[in-house]
C-alpha cells in the first residue's frame, strides 16, 4: 500500500470516488472490525499513540482532545456530537476541498470511527457555503452510506448507531472558529463563545462536542486500521503522518500535495510548486495560510513540522503557503489580508471590530503616499496590541496581525521607502496590489 493514505484514491481527472469504488479500494473494510473488536477507549489510545495533531491550524493533539469528552454515565443524559470543520475560509487554503470534492467517503469513514471513539450519537459536516460542488458530492455520499447501512441505526450489525447531517454555512470566516461554528449550527449569531467551558464538555446545545478539521478526521481510518507505529513512521521528523501541503502565489505550479510531515520547505516550493515564475524572486511566504507570520528565503531549509516552524517565529497553520515575490508590494499584500480580516470580524470585541479597520486605514496611508514616521510607530503599537494573546475575545485578531507584524520585521525598508518616496514604488511596475 502507498504511503500517501490521504490522497491514494484521488484520480488525475478529479472525478469523485463513489461508494462502490471506495469499497473496491479497501474503504469501509476496517470499519466493522473496529466497531465490534475495539472499545472506544482503545481507539482513543491508538490515536494518542499515533501522535496525530489537529490539521485545522492550532495543531492540538487529537487523542488528548478526545480524552476530555466525558464517557459512559459521566456524560449524563442526552446526545454527544462530532463536528467536521469544513469551513475552510482561511486565505490561501484549499486542502480540505480536494478531499470533500473527490473522496467524500474518506471523510465520512473517518467521522464514523471518530464518533465511535467518543461515543457520539450525531455528527455534522459544517461546510463552507461557497463549496457548492463539495456540497452536492458530500450529500450524495451520505445518502449512499445510509442505503448501505454505514450510517443510521446499528451500523452493519455492530450495535453502534450514528446520524450524520450536512450543514452548509451561510458564509463567514469566523464560522471556522469552533465555538462560533457551534453557535451558527444552533441558529445563533456566529460569535465565538468564552472558553471555558470547552466544547468537549459543553458544546452544541450544551452537550459534549468534538470539533475536528476535515484532514484530521480523514487520518482516523488509516490510524485505526494500520496502527500508531505505522502512522508515526510516515513523518520525517518529530511529527507523525503525512500532511496536505499547498502553495499559491507566483509559483509555476500552485497546488496541494500530500507529503510526509517534516518535508523541507524548499522541497515543497521548488520541487512540487515548481519554483518561482520566470522573472520573479522569492521574497517571503506565509507558511500556513493568511493568518501566519512571514518567513523568508533564509528559512527554506526548515522542516514543515509544528515545533520547527514555531521556533522560527511563525506557525504551521494549515500548511498551505502563500508566496510573496519581489514584484509585489508586501504592504499591499498585508493590507489586502487585513481588509479581509476586518470584514470578517464578528464585531463582538472592540480591538478586533475597530482595531483591524484602523490597521487597514494606516496601511492605506502607506500605499497612498501619505504615511509618516508617526504612522509607522502607531501601526506597530496598535498591531502589537491587537495581536496580543488575551487582548481579544478569540484568535481571529491575533492571527490577522501575524502577517502585519512579521512584514514590519522583515520588510521594514519597504515601509520606510513608502514614507520617504511618498508612495508605493511597486505601483510603477503595475503590480502594487
Ligand atoms: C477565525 C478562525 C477561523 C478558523 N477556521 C477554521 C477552519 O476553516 N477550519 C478548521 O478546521 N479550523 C478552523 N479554525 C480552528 C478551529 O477553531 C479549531 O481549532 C479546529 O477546527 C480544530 O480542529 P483540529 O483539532 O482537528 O485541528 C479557525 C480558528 C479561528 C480562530
Amino acid at each position: 500500500m502507498t504511503d500517501r493514505p490521504l490522497t491514494q484514491n484521488l484520480r488525475p481527472d478529479g472525478s469523485p470516488v463513489w461508494l462502490a469504488d471506495y469499497e473496491a479500494n479497501g474503504g469501509y473494510q476496517g470499519l466493522r472490525r473496529v466497531l465490534t473488536d475495539s472499545t472506544p477507549e482503545a481507539c482513543q489510545q491508538v490515536v494518542k499513540d499515533a501522535r496525530l495533531r489537529g490539521r485545522g491550524g492550532a495543531g492540538f493533539p487529537t487523542g488528548m482532545k478526545w480524552s476530555f469528552v466525558p464517557m459512559g454515565e459521566k456524560a449524563g443524559l442526552g446526545p454527544k456530537y462530532l463536528i467536521a470543520n469544513a469551513d475552510e475560509m482561511e486565505p490561501g487554503t484549499f486542502k480540505d476541498r480536494i478531499i470533500l470534492e473527490q473522496d467524500p467517503h474518506q471523510l465520512i469513514e473517518g467521522m464514523i470511527l471518530a464518533a465511535y471513539a467518543i461515543q457520539a450519537d450525531v455528527a455534522y459536516i459544517f461546510l463552507r457555503g461557497e463549496y457548492t460542488v463539495a456540497a452536492q458530492r458530500v450529500a450524495a455520499a451520505i445518502k449512499e452510506c445510509y442505503v448501505a447501512g454505514y450510517l443510521g441505526q446499528d451500523i452493519r450489525g455492530s450495535g453502534y448507531s450514528l446520524e450524520l447531517h450536512l450543514h452548509r454555512s451561510a458564509g463567514r470566516y469566523i464560522c471556522g472558529e469552533e465555538t462560533a461554528l457551534i453557535n451558527a449550527l444552533e441558529g445563533k449569531r456566529a460569535n465565538p463563545r468564552p472558553k471555558p467551558p470547552f466544547p468537549q464538555v459543553s458544546g452544541l446545545w450544551g452537550r459534549p462536542t468534538i470539533v475536528n478539521n476535515v484532514e484530521t478526521l480523514c487520518n482516523i481510518t488509516h490510524i485505526l486500521t494500520r496502527g500508531a507505529d505505522w502512522y508515526q513512521s510516515l513523518g520525517l521528523g518529530a511529527d507523525s503522518g503525512t500532511k496536505l501541503f499547498g502553495a499559491s502565489g507566483n509559483v509555476k505550479t500552485p497546488g496541494v500535495w500530500e507529503l510526509p510531515m517534516g518535508t523541507p520547505i524548499r522541497e515543497i516550493l521548488e520541487n512540487h510548486a515548481g519554483g518561482m515564475h520566470d522573472g520573479y524572486q522569492l521574497r517571503g511566504f506565509l507558511p500556513g495560510g493568511g493568518s501566519t507570520d512571514f518567513l523568508t528565503p533564509d528559512h527554506l531549509d526548515l522542516a514543515m513540522d509544528y515545533d520547527v516552524i514555531g521556533k522560527a517565529g511563525s506557525r504551521m497553520g494549515t500548511g498551505t503557503m502563500i508566496v510573496l515575490d519581489d514584484r509585489h508590494c508586501p504592504i499591499g499584500m498585508v493590507r489586502n489580508l487585513a481588509r479581509f480580516f476586518a470584514h470578517e470580524s464578528c464585531g463582538f470585541c472592540t480591538p478586533c471590530r475597530d482595531g483591524i479597520p484602523w490597521i487597514v486605514q494606516l496601511l492605506d496611508r502607506f500605499e497612498q503616499g501619505l504615511a509618516t514616521e508617526e504612522d509607522l510607530a502607531l501601526l506597530e503599537e496598535k498591531a502589537r496590541f491587537i495581536g496580543g494573546i488575551g487582548n481579544t475575545h478569540c484568535a481571529l485578531a491575533p492571527g490577522a496581525m501575524e502577517p502585519v507584524l512579521s512584514a514590519l520585521k522583515y520588510f521594514r525598508e519597504d515601509f520606510e521607502q513608502h514614507i520617504s518616496g511618498r508612495g508605493c514604488r511597486y505601483q510603477s511596475l503595475g503590480r502594487g496590489h
